[in-house]
């Protein structure tokens, strides 16, 4: 619905500091689907459930045996996501189980030889792309199928008694190898505009196994794999490299306050976060958040100059539950009325009002009221600058001058723009006034 694909125009305020992939499109289009879905849909209680339960990989395989989604249309996920004005889409094509989405050269854990028999990723591929979303692809850098990657910290074999023993027919070099070889694969296949690698733990020690990072993937040899098959492609930060090499930084399940920045620098960033508290489905998790939670994260994020990735888990059937297509369609109905305040807007450069975030873009500054105010609304800074204001949800204008007898009473400091709103709260999950600014 909002998919006009525009490239993106630089932002006129802050600019974070350039990167080596194409990042134009992605700061303009601030918001984003991110996928979780694998096996771990069938126990349907986390996508870690297979650590956190220490399966054996024996055991798991029962769920392998039975992955058969036949309600699964991905023209039907990129429609919801398109209708919750979400412009691009990162789907886990392995995630830290090992299994596979696509028909892999490199291994038989994948849908291909499940009952579904089907490749996953194809059509996935072509179904987004046809709606008008741009699409990434997460990788797990863990494995917990793999034959040669060793038992660690978070393995699901950590306690077995054989587990040192083990480890030592284990060789991290064939599995290095092996992550190579698979986004090779992805990339040369699909060409996707963003791959998000998860994650690195070096320095987690663990009854004598150690933790992994840079050196277990090999991570300079798979940037310059990356880097020369598609170098363009945006790259996230979680292959354990100098922060310099990465085009976006991640933080997950918490909000930024201020611009993401490193070394003092602000960056290209993109929060991840949940509609409940597991990326994977899970059926009886209960902590789903409301909607003003929804629409406040994804302000919150574009005011501080940021993306937000948010997750959906698909059920072992292939299909969105309701509780997230409820979601969904919360982001859809506020977007419809107030997309212009999150595309191609960044941080503005002037102060926020109490209980306020400003997003700006060239010649607009977007108000969005987290707590309804009575009556006056105070921008300082802004008293010479303002040409229009007026509500995005219906186009009303708000006066820009106020009655006399009121403004010689109100505590507005020199160049505050005093604006006067409808007692009443606009019917809105978060109202927000367009400030037009005077050319
Ligand atoms: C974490 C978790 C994982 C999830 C990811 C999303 O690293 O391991 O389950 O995929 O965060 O950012």
């Amino acid at each position: 619905m909002y998919c006009s694909y525009r490239k993106g125009e630089p932002n006129a305020m802050y600019k974070p500091k350039p990167t080596t992939g194409d990042t134009s499109w992605f700061v303009h289009d601030r918001f984003g689907m991110f996928i979780h879905w694998g096996l771990y849909a069938i126990p349907a209680r986390h996508e870690w459930v297979q650590s956190r339960e220490e399966i054996h990989p024996d055991d798991y395989y029962k769920y392998f045996e039975r992955f058969n989604p036949v309600d699964y249309d991905p023209a039907e996920w990129a429609a919801d996501a398109a209708d919750a004005g979400m412009q691009y889409v990162v789907l886990t094509t392995k995630h830290h189980e090992g299994f596979c989405l696509w028909d892999s050269e490199f291994t038989d854990y994948k849908v291909t030889n499940t009952p579904y028999g089907q490749d996953l990723l194809t059509p996935f591929v072509e179904a987004f792309r046809a709606e008008g979303l741009r699409v990434g692809f997460y990788y797990s850098l863990i494995d917990w199928h793999h034959p040669e990657f060793p038992i660690d910290v978070i393995h699901p074999l950590r306690n077995h008694p054989d587990a040192l023993e083990m480890n030592k027919s284990r060789d991290v070099r064939k599995y290095a190898e092996y992550l190579r070889n698979q986004v090779g694969e992805l990339l040369t296949t699909f060409e996707p505009d963003i791959l998000w690698c998860d994650f690195s733990y070096p320095g987690r020690e663990y009854k004598g196994m150690p933790g992994k990072g840079h050196e277990d993937w090999e991570s300079e040899k798979l940037l310059a794999l990356i880097r020369e098959i598609k170098p363009d492609i945006i790259l996230n930060n979680r292959l354990d490299l100098p922060a310099e090499k990465a085009d976006v930084h991640t933080p997950e399940q918490w909000q930024p306050t201020e611009w993401v920045k490193v070394d003092g620098e602000p960056v290209v960033w993109e929060a991840c976060q949940t509609f409940s508290g597991s990326w994977g489905y899970h059926r009886d998790e209960q902590t789903w958040k409301s909607e003003g939670q929804l629409i406040r994260m994804l302000v919150n994020t574009v005011a501080r100059g940021g993306n937000l990735l948010m997750n959906v888990g698909p059920t072992a059937k292939g299909t969105f539950d309701e509780r997230a297509l409820d979601a969904l369609d919360t982001y859809g109905e506020w977007m419809e009325l107030h997309h212009e305040s999150i595309y191609g807007c960044t941080q503005s450069e002037f102060s926020e009002p109490l209980d306020c975030r400003l997003t700006q873009k060239e010649g607009k500054v977007y108000v969005h009221i987290f707590a309804w105010p009575f009556k006056h609304l105070y921008l300082e800074g802004m008293g010479d600058k303002v040409a229009f204001a007026r509500f995005l949800h219906d186009g009303s204008e708000i006066p820009l001058k106020l009655e006399d007898w009121t403004s010689s009473h109100l505590q507005a400091g020199e160049n505050t723009l005093v604006l006067e709103l409808p007692v009443l709260e606009p019917d809105v999950v978060v109202p927000v006034i367009e400030l037009e600014l005077k050319g």
